[in-house]
């Protein structure tokens, strides 16, 4: 096979060329790798973060790489941020294809410590922000494709982030698990809700990675040791290894994926290290 035939059929497939993709949290550890990657693969990159010089070094890097990126403030789950967010984004590229539902929080806590103001905090940022976004955002291209003829309709893939805390739950990590176990649920509910009018929404669902929030983790021995041993490959995840599924779910290569959770974990929740025999 030429390089060349290689290369059409890679770009059929996988390319995100004038694709508009509005990501929350995309100036955070995994986001901003997403939107480096979805901007090199021609996308035109709207990042929604809390963090504006955070955002403002992710913007600097994908124009220095000639990308397209624009930064808007978003203050999740605030109601009139979101709304003003979702439409700074249609003015400025008439559409939104794909949706990344990255932002998230955590705050380790016994339950027997939990507050209002902790369940509060993380629901509100990981799920109801997810929600509301999301749901902004399809009554605004169901709108929008009623005026499209067939050949130039949205078809919206959402990606909502997950977690390996959706299904497995870790000590002091309640509220965040039950909003990752959320997201799950939500994901599924759009795919079916929202199918009929040729939208998509899975799930990526990453296992433990190192990040400069969990680097604290990955350099105790103890938190170490405990993670590792759950892990199949025996190491850490990196945000790298989060870009091909994230580049499949935005892609029309996973045009007839919908409501899956697409776990990347390295083979944690395959089971983790096998016993020596
Ligand atoms: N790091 C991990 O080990 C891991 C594992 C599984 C899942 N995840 C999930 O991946 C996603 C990204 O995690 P990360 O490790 O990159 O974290 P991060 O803290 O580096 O990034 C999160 C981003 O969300 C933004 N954000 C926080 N609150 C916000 C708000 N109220 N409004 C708007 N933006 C807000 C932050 O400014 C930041 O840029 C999260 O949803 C997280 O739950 C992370």
């Amino acid at each position: 096979m030429s390089k060349e035939m290689i290369t059409k059929e890679l770009y059929r497939l996988f390319s995100l060329e004038n694709k508009v993709i509005l990501m929350t949290g995309g100036a955070g550890a995994i986001g901003s790798e997403i939107a480096k990657c979805y901007a090199r693969l021609g996308a035109k990159v709207v990042i929604g973060d809390f963090n504006e010089e955070a955002m403002a070094e992710v913007k600097a890097e994908i124009d220095k790489e000639g990308g397209e990126c624009m930064t808007l403030k978003l203050e999740l789950p605030d109601a009139d941020s979101i709304n003003s967010v979702v439409d700074a984004t249609i003015d400025k590229y008439g559409r939104i294809d794909v949706l990344a539902n990255i932002a998230g929080i955590n705050k380790r806590t016994l339950m027997t410590n939990g507050s209002e103001e902790t369940y509060d905090r993380i629901m509100g940022v990981n799920l109801k922000g997810a929600y509301l976004i999301s749901i902004n955002v399809a009554k605004k291209m169901i709108a929008l494709n009623e005026t499209l003829p067939e050949e130039q309709k949205v078809h919206l893939s959402i990606m909502n982030v997950a977690s390996y805390n959706s299904v497995m739950m870790l000590g002091g990590n309640s509220v965040y698990g039950m909003s990752k176990s959320g997201i799950h649920a939500m994901t599924r509910s759009q795919a079916i809700e929202w199918a009929k009018y040729g939208f998509r929404s899975n799930a990526l669902t990453p296992g433990h990675i190192s990040t400069k929030l969990t680097t604290q983790l990955w350099s105790d021995p103890y938190y170490s040791k405990y993670m590792l041993d759950r892990i199949a490959m025996a190491r850490p995840g990196y945000p790298e290894d989060m870009l091909g599924m994230s580049v499949l779910l935005a892609s029309d290569a996973s045009s007839y994926m919908s409501g899956q959770l697409c776990i990347v974990d390295g083979g944690c929740l395959a089971g983790g290290q096998p016993w020596e025999i």
